[in-house]
């Protein structure tokens, strides 16, 4: 996709519609190990993210996030939620290493003007395992 373009690929609308691992309810206590916020200097809007990571492996089990974002954090965050979970989760340091390039070419492409949208998931995610290690240091 030409990244000038005004139109989102079908890989951003599909995520935007149906985004994948949203949290709509507020989490109860011992549901997850650690919660990260990112905002956009940008544009203003915040990230939330809860992670829960597996003590022994330190792969990420699971991660829900929150936004008051626009469709291509949306979008942005539902991809890298399943990058970070599937196949059993990624360890915590290849995860803290996923670049927005990724992120950006699991979408087909987002225009140029949204590519600080898509960085919001992996802020939060920092920010995550940043308090999950101030409680579990390893
Ligand atoms: Fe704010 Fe996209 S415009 S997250």
């Amino acid at each position: 996709m030409d990244k000038n373009s005004w139109t989102y690929s079908e890989e951003v609308k599909k995520n935007f519609l149906h985004p994948k691992n949203f949290l709509e309810k507020e989490p109860k206590e011992g549901d997850f190990d650690a919660q990260g916020e990112a905002g956009s200097a940008a544009c203003g809007d915040i990230m939330k993210v809860w992670i829960k990571v597996d003590l022994k492996s330190e792969k990420v089990k699971k991660f829900k996030w929150q936004t008051w974002g626009c469709a291509s954090a949306i979008a942005s965050t539902s991809v890298f939620s399943e990058m970070v979970t599937e196949r059993g989760g990624m360890e915590i340091e290849k995860a803290l290493k996923i670049t927005p390039q990724q992120i950006i070419e699991r979408l087909h492409g987002l225009p140029s003007i949204k590519i600080h949208c898509s960085v919001l998931a992996d802020q939060a995610f920092k920010d995550a395992v940043k308090n999950y290690y101030a409680v579990h240091s390893s």
